[in-house]
């Protein structure tokens, strides 16, 4: 199979091509190609013609969304359907990465693939109407919506944590927001899994069990045996630009489908720390 990966010098890319191992695998970051541009894309999947293409490349800047929301909607809305335009030509599948945002967080259950968007940023607009464009260019699409990514590839929660604990005796962290912390390396090997089945339609995919962050930051500075105090504090207290969402735990069972199970996050994340350590 030949693969293409757009987006591969970000957090989720770099895992990507990495674990992508047994195939031809094509990567590529916004010098290369700016999804931006209509023609550069297609140019760029006519002359590969790859099998898939996974669509990893955004601007992920929540906050930096609110601000710049002509950025946000060209990169991720119109960047995405200027891709499904140019794999739909060449008659091949793609894989598009959407996020948890795109639900308003006002469960109290982990999200179904049928649940009902409702945003509540502009990012998360940006992503659910992508998601939207991409189901009617291309039917066949397949949507993996993650959350909470971490890695070794780019910034990311825990990294921020163990180098804010470095200088720092105590640390405040929210405790009214939840979701699922999800490693880049089991996102990366459940994403090829995905392509390798012929996945299509919209499927959860993160690391099993869920957390808030003041419960994330605390096994991180446990398991790194780093003395410093984390102390809850609420999403009022620590006000951003973006609203996030109180709750946004994703179902596993849209992934269970494709019997592809996740390492639970507390794994996940002793792997992730092995990982920087090395
Ligand atoms: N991070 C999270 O917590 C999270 C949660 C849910 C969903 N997601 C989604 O998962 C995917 C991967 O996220 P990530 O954290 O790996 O992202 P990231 O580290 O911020 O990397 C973004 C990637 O997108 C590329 N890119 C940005 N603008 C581009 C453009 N105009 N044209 C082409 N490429 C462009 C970047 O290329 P250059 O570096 O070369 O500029 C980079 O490779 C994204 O779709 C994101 O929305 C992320």
């Amino acid at each position: 199979m030949k693969a293409m990966i757009l987006g591969a010098t970000g957090l989720l890319g770099k895992a990507l091509v990495r674990e992508w191992t047994g195939d031809e695998v094509i990567g590529l970051g916004s010098g290369a190609v700016d999804i931006r541009d209509a023609a550069r894309v297609r140019e760029a999947v006519e002359k590969s013609l790859p099998e898939w293409i996974v669509l990893a490349a955004a601007y992920t800047d929540v906050d930096g969304c609110e601000a710049h929301a002509d950025v946000a909607f060209s990169v991720n809305r119109d960047g995405a359907v200027n891709v499904a335009q140019a794999a739909k030509q060449a008659g091949a599948k793609l894989l598009f990465l959407s996020s948890d945002y795109v639900f308003d967080g006002k469960k109290t259950s982990p999200y179904e693939v049928s649940d009902v968007r409702n945003p509540q940023s502009v990012y998360g607009r940006s992503k659910a109407e992508a998601e939207v464009r991409l189901l009617e260019v291309m039917p066949e699409v397949c949507i993996a919506r993650t959350s909470w990514l971490f890695g070794t590839g780019g910034k990311c929660f825990p990294d921020t944590i163990l180098k804010l604990a470095a200088s720092r005796p105590a640390l405040d962290v929210v405790n009214d927001q939840r979701g699922c912390p999800t490693y880049a390396v089991d996102l990366a090997r459940a994403i090829i899994s995905l392509c390798r089945t012929g996945a299509c339609g919209i499927v959860h995919v993160t690391n099993s069990g869920n957390c808030s962050w003041f419960e994330f930051a605390q096994e991180i500075v446990k398991d790194a045996g780093v003395a410093v105090e984390v102390r809850p504090v609420s999403s009022a207290q620590m006000a951003r630009p973006a609203p996030r969402p109180a709750y946004s735990v994703l179902s596993a069972t849209s992934l269970q489908h494709y019997g592809i199970e996740m390492p639970e996050w507390k794994d996940a994340l002793r792997r992730y720390l092995k990982e920087r350590a090395s």
